[in-house]
């Protein structure tokens, strides 16, 4: 964990130079064998060719938002947006990369918008839901739920996974910057410490709270679950709600 320039650059080249390594070997591969190659092959490569890019993508938005939250740049646009509509768009996309999970989506269709940054709450979902995927075991089951409650003007969204659980004493470390914490889950992937520290900064410039519980269920296992509460939209739309949880 380190404020230092130095180790900022460094730690996010790294993380940019194994998907750009991996898009670069297999554009080389279809350049240099073409002719070899059958159809399956070739879409395969494209395949991988396009998931590294999205990667990068993500990485990028990232890196913008550390750099724009250290010189208090991050401009924040609040209006109506359904948690749905987001959820779904994140889930498909991550699904792209992250093939053998089962993506389970309890997004409640009475809850009322919310008021956030469209792009903003994009990111900290695809934050949440893309850490969910890495840090599970294969084949584990992934929910997003979603509920609200008139009494506490928030719509809440809850991203669960099953895995190496995280300690207590570490609640509050992952969410600063650098920081992961050592198991063989984060030891065979890729990371810079970054995802929690923005979308902790990004829900709470939106008004929002973020919390992580996990809890054991055997020697292995952990139910892990990172849960944000958003302000809705409108009052008057609020009181017309129930509860739906
Ligand atoms: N769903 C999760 N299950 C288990 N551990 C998690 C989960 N999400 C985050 N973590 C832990 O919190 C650390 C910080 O997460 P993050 O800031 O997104 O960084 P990165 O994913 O780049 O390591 C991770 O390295 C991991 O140790
Ligand atoms: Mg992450």
């Amino acid at each position: 964990m380190t404020e230092n320039y130095e180790d900022f650059i460094s730690t996010v080249s790294h993380e940019l130079r194994t998907p750009l390594t991996s898009i670069r070997g297999f554009a080389q591969t279809m350049l240099n064998s073409w002719d070899k190659l059958d159809d399956e092959s070739k879409k395969k490569f494209l395949k991988i060719i396009e998931d590294q890019s999205n990667r990068l993508i993500n990485m990028v938005e990232n890196i913008l938002s550390v750099s724009k939250l250290n010189t208090g740049n991050e401009k924040i646009i609040l209006r109506d947006v359904s948690v749905k509509s987001v959820v779904t768009t994140v889930v498909q996309l991550i699904k792209l990369q992250y093939h053998d999970k089962n993506y389970i989506l309890k997004i409640n269709e009475k809850a009322p918008d919310i008021l956030a940054d469209k792009d903003k709450f994009q990111q900290i979902m695809m934050n949440l839901i893309e850490n969910a995927s890495k840090y599970s075991g294969q084949n584990n089951d992934i929910t997003i739920e979603s509920g609200f409650c008139p009494d506490n003007n928030f719509v809440s969204i809850k991203v669960i996974n099953y895995g190496i659980g995280i300690d207590e004493k570490d609640y509050n470390t992952i969410f600063t910057k650098f920081s992961r914490i050592d198991n063989p889950l984060t030891r065979t992937t890729q990371g810079s410490g970054l995802g929690l520290f923005i979308t902790k900064s990004l829900v709470e410039k939106m008004n929002g709270k973020i919390f992580v519980n996990s809890e054991k269920m055997d020697a292995e296992k952990s139910k892990i679950t990172f849960e944000i509460e958003l302000p809705i939209l409108d009052i008057e739309k609020q009181a017309r709600v129930k509860c739906v949880q």
